[in-house]
């Protein structure tokens, strides 16, 4: 998958991923299990998870899947629980799932709001807090799935906005709270990232992709492997002193700064 990543990067080790079922999670999942990590994926959807399974199997990964919601921290419970007796207790928490829709701030309900705060950012603190245990007695790495709407203004992603701050936040909180007990904590921001369901969405205004691909200094969208890369070198030793960081993998994106992203995700000049 990646030749320079060292093959038994992460052999042996158990890593948790909930949206691991598909887009940049997968893509992340499939990088891990080509070093050598055993994978236990989340998801919402059943038929996502055993077509996600089937591909990591391939790779030479023992899987588990378990259908959660990571809405619901008792059924995120229960996946953990699944997970450490058929995979021993994890290594590592990838807190992956999210959910987005373009949409101007005054066009959200207060439900469709929530409901992007509770996936991203709710889902995301469901999944550290129910693996604290294992990840305590493994001296563990948590590493959260954050984006460019953490710290730039993007239109029409308020709601994004708020869920993808507080997730950076709480990866600083907990790098602060559980770093003395061995634990690292950090986030990856993928840049665009070609045939995800997010930047389908994100790019779905006439001229989009041309727009984004424009607004990028290294003039393209990232291949799914260049974002598993770092976040496997980010769970692996290689990053034994990285605790607290938000990692960027965006092409230069935000150098440019928001506006460039604006008309990319709107359509206009
Ligand atoms: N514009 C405005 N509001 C929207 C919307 C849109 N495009 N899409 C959904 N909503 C609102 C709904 O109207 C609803 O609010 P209401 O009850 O006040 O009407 C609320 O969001 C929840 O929608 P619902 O479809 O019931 O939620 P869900 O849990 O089934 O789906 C989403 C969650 C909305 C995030 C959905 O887009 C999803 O499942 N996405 C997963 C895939 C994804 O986003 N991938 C990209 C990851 S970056």
């Amino acid at each position: 998958m990646n030749s320079a990543l060292p093959a038994d990067l992460l052999d042996g080790k158990t890593i948790f991923i909930s949206g691991g079922g598909s887009g940049v999670n997968l893509a992340i999942a499939k990088i891990l299990a080509s070093v050598g990590a055993d994978l236990s994926i989340c998801g919402r959807t059943k038929s996502r998870l055993e077509s996600a399974a089937k591909e990591l199997r391939g790779l030479g990964a023992d899987v588990v899947t378990t259908v959660a919601d990571v809405r619901d921290r008792e059924a995120v419970g229960y996946a953990l629980d699944a997970s450490r007796e058929q995979l021993g207790p994890a290594d590592a928490v990838v807190c992956g799932a999210a959910g987005n829709f373009v949409a101007p701030a005054e066009g959200i309900s207060s439900n469709g709001f929530r409901t992007v705060v509770d996936i991203d950012l709710m889902g995301s603190f469901h999944c550290a807090h129910a693996a604290f245990e294992q990840l305590h007695e493994t001296r563990g790495t948590i590493l959260f799935v954050s984006g460019g709407q953490s710290y730039m203004g993007f239109q029409h992603q308020s709601h994004v906005a708020a869920a993808k701050a507080g997730v950076d936040q709480l990866m600083r909180s907990l790098a602060l709270e559980w770093g003395p007990l061995g634990i690292r904590s950090n986030s990856i921001v993928p840049g665009p990232v070609t045939g995800t369901e997010g930047m389908r969405r994100l790019s779905a205004a006439p001229g989009g992709a041309d727009a984004w691909t424009q607004s990028i200094p290294l003039g393209r969208f990232a291949e799914p492997e260049e974002i598993g890369s770092m976040a496997a070198v980010l769970l692996s030793p290689l990053a034994s002193y990285v605790n607290g960081a938000q990692i960027v993998v965006d092409g230069g994106l935000s150098m440019t700064g928001p506006a460039l992203v604006n008309r990319a995700t709107l359509g206009e000049a």
